[in-house]
């Protein structure tokens, strides 16, 4: 870690990429401050936590204040109410990134997604692609991340993919990403999926099931 990078804060710090962050952070001597709108299960000894929504610009910029780097690692799976994949990625990712450069922060992190792109017609594509620029416009050099999909024992994806294929191993069928890296639903790629759903079933499992071993895979990639 940047030695001159001592206080960060988080956002999205009780989630399964955020926690890892924080706590990777920490573990490199950082001071670190958390931001999630319900406070994690249990207490990390040099870890602060908020709660605030980082809707809201003046949370996200009390939440900045003192800091080094921010990270941003909050995102939307599934559109809710006001919560949606536009209002999350792009407009909270801009109020955070501006609230970071107003703070004189010196290093910011935007957690996007692998094949983000401003012209897809997947709205949750299209909206990490607007997502970073917006952020790149407020904040200039700010740095960009674009993992594809984790995995490890406490994921959201597979595991739940895991336990659909115990169950239901012989009907399951997924949807699987096209060229663009968005689901494709013909025929065709539908039984490609369920051929190699089942296959990777039987390659993952093992590592899945061995909670020392984390698993990192790109599963959607466009190119
Ligand atoms: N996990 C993956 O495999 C993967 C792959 C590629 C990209 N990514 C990207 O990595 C980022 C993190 O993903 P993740 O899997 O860690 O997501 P996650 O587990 O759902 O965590 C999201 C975090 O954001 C917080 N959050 C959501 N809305 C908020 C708000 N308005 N104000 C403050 N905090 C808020 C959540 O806490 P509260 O709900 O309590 O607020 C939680 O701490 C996302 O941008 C995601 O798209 C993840």
């Amino acid at each position: 870690m940047d030695r001159e990078i001592n206080r960060v804060t988080v956002f999205g710090g009780t989630g399964f990429v955020g926690r890892r962050v924080a706590r990777y952070l920490r573990e490199s001597g950082a001071t670190v401050r958390i931001v999630s709108r319900h406070r994690g299960l249990g207490e990390d000894d040099g870890i602060e936590q908020i709660a605030a929504d980082a809707h809201d610009q003046r949370s996200a910029e009390a939440a900045v204040a003192g800091a080094d780097g921010v990270v941003n690692a909050i995102g939307l799976y599934v559109e809710r109410g006001t919560d949606t994949f536009h209002s999350v990625h792009v407009e909270t990712a801009a109020k955070i990134a501006r609230a970071a450069r107003q703070a004189g922060i010196r290093r910011f992190v935007h957690v996007s997604g692998i094949g983000a792109n401003t012209a897809s017609s997947s709205p949750y594509i299209r909206s990490r692609g607007e997502g970073e620029a917006a952020v790149q416009t407020a904040f200039p050099g700010a740095v960009i991340v674009r993992p594809a999909v984790m995995f490890a024992p406490d994921d959201a994806f597979l595991t739940t993919i895991l336990r659909l294929l115990r169950s239901q191993a012989s009907q399951l069928q997924l949807p699987w990403p096209g060229p663009d890296g968005q689901p494709n639903e013909s025929s065709q790629l539908a039984r490609q999926a369920h051929a190699e759903s089942r296959a990777r079933h039987r390659q993952l499992l093992p590592a899945v099931t061995q909670p020392s071993k984390n698993l990192y895979l790109g599963c959607i990639s466009p190119h």
